[in-house]
């Protein structure tokens, strides 16, 4: 079982989208697969026609036991199952924080499925906190969607920083340019950049299509509704950039942070 979390410190950059979509991908190459929504927004829930709710609540990622696999729900599609969000995710932080072996918790309910699942894609909140802690310490890879804008760099740099000093691999961290608008003069020359300073940086990325919007209109993969789109050829590209870079690639890569980008 891998384990694969959609992860940025910044709120609105199309991870969810990406957990959506690359979760049916994995799904439809044949992968036994399960999508956790830990966002108590429960966009990715919502999109998959899933009523939101945990029947344990948070306790489900706090605690273990049954109670994860008891709140297990199918999908529209072979293969996929889905860990629905619930309201009560918005307190989970706090939650962690009071109980012992904190940054390790959803390490240990992850592990439970080992058996059952060949990937595990993690829809997450923006957080820098324990709970992103949680994350660093349950997952082999790290997705990061990043617009290339000057503050989205910036944010990813501070991710780097923050992990570096903390002690975690950022060899397991892996970015993708997300919402690129190839009019933007600003785009181009950040991703030629961004390219260049960081070794990470997979070579596909999701354009700003409106395509991608209509998911909530459907409510579906994109990849699901409109396969032959730009869009869905898109998260295609990037799933294959994922399993031939990340999946199976052996050995850590090193993801350096030059002074040059600030
Ligand atoms: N490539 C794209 N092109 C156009 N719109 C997009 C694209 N990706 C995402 N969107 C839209 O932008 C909005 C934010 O996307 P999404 O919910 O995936 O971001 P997020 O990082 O998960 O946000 P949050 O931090 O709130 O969880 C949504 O309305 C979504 O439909
Ligand atoms: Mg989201």
């Amino acid at each position: 079982m891998r384990t694969l979390a959609i992860y940025s410190n910044k709120g609105g950059v199309g991870k969810t989208a990406a957990a959506v979509n690359l979760s049916y991908l994995a799904a439809r190459t044949g992968n036994s697969t399960l999508l956790c929504d830990l966002d108590p927004q429960s966009s990715a829930t919502y999109y998959f026609r899933v009523k939101p709710g945990l029947k344990s609540g948070a306790k489900v990622l706090i605690k273990g036991g049954d109670r994860a696999y008891k709140n297990i729900k199918g999908t529209d599609y072979e293969n996929l199952d889905l860990l629905p969000s619930d309201f009560s995710l918005r307190n989970l932080d706090v939650t962690f924080d009071k109980l012992k072996r904190s940054k390790k918790r959803l390490k240990k309910i992850l592990r439970q499925f080992n058996d059952q699942y060949d990937i595990i894609i993690l829809d997450c909140p923006v957080t820098i906190s324990l709970l992103a802690e949680n994350i660093f310490h349950a997952v082999d890879h790290i997705l990061v969607p990043m617009i290339p804008t000057t503050l989205s760099v910036r944010t990813f740099k501070q991710l780097l920083c923050f992990c570096k000093k903390k002690g975690y691999d950022t060899g397991k961290i892996n970015t993708f340019f997300s919402m690129v608008d190839l009019h933007k003069k600003m785009h181009k020359e950040l991703m030629v950049a961004v390219s260049k300073d960081f070794n990470n940086v997979l070579r596909s990325f999701i354009p700003y299509l409106s395509q991608i919007e209509k998911m909530g209109i459907y409510r579906e993969p994109v990849a699901a509704f409109s396969p032959q789109s730009t869009a869905s050829k898109a998260y295609e590209n990037l799933w294959a950039k994922i399993q031939k870079s990340i999946l199976s690639a052996h050995g850590p890569h090193r993801t350096e942070s030059p002074s040059s980008i600030r």
